[in-house]
């Protein structure tokens, strides 16, 4: 009997735990370790997100990362080869030109970094390219709400549908976009009302990141849900553990050690098992 924690997961993996009315567990991962750890833990979903501008390289925004950074970050959550489904981010400018460039930058996500599906950022302005990206047999994840890589034009990381107009946007771009053939949507700061309304009008599910529990499943940054980050924290985000002060105690134990002669010791060390001077004769 094939157990099914033990199996690949697909972007079909999404629609049937939806279906089952199972819960969908994502995280974001920008290296080979950490994808390994994901997809031990049962991880469905791997997203190697444009988040890692602001994470690992401590920019303000995601809009400096580009296609090279995420086809490298991707090849090496890719080479652990993890049962999660591997998604890529499309960086910013990287599908806002002409369509056939950004399925030129899709395939190299595919191509070189080895991602199973794209991610990016917007509703109806991006439906001409979702549509060719699917074409080229590229699975899209949508991500609409507070889309990161649209910041300056609204004005700061800001929650999104809390005014109706805008809400039913959403709404309507979620409905739209499932139409057009993504297989699931990201839903970043909205209200729960919305996010819950959203996930019951879709067959495709949606993984929210600060949208409510009435998503058919949810995604964080690593480094925030593990606590080891240094940066502002959303409310949304739930610290699962403290790792900064274990990396900083060791870190510091360590500084201790080398400056006090304890370390290395000696079983810590090579030996020649003979005399230096005499070796040297
Ligand atoms: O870039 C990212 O990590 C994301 C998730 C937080 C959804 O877009």
């Amino acid at each position: 009997m094939p157990r099914p924690e033990l199996e690949k997961k697909t972007v079909l993996t999404l629609g049937q735990k939806k279906a089952r009315g199972e819960k969908i567990a994502a995280v974001t991962a920008y290296d080979f370790p950490t994808s390994r750890l994901a997809s031990e833990a049962g991880i469905d979903l791997i997203l190697v997100g444009d988040s890692l501008g602001m994470v690992l390289q401590g920019r303000a925004n995601t809009l400096k990362v580009t296609m090279d950074e995420m086809v490298y970050h991707t090849s090496m959550v890719a080479r652990a080869e993890p049962l999660s489904l591997v998604v890529s981010d499309l960086p910013y400018g990287s599908f806002h030109g002409s369509v056939e460039k950004s399925v030129e930058n899709a395939c190299r996500c595919i191509k070189e970094g080895g991602a199973e599906a794209v991610k990016l950022e917007g509703g109806g302005k991006r439906f001409r390219v979702i549509e060719a990206l699917l074409d080229a047999e590229v699975p899209v994840l949508a991500h609409l709400g507070l889309t990161p890589q649209s910041v300056h034009a609204l004005g700061g990381f800001k929650v999104q549908g809390k005014l109706r107009e805008k809400a039913r946007e959403i709404y309507q771009d979620a409905l739209d976009l499932e139409k057009l053939g993504v297989f699931a949507i990201v839903l970043e700061s909205i209200p729960q009302e919305l996010g819950r309304k959203s996930s019951a009008a879709l067959r495709i599910p949606t993984i929210g990141i600060g949208a409510g529990c009435g998503c058919d499943g949810q995604i964080l940054v690593f480094q925030d849900l593990v606590g080891f980050t240094s940066l502002y924290l959303p409310k949304f985000v739930r610290q699962y553990a403290d790792t900064r002060s274990l990396w900083l105690g060791a870190l510091q134990r360590y500084v201790g050690d080398v400056q006090g002669g304890s370390f290395p010791s000696d079983s810590e060390s090579y030996h020649l098992n003979l005399d230096i001077e005499e070796f040297f004769k």
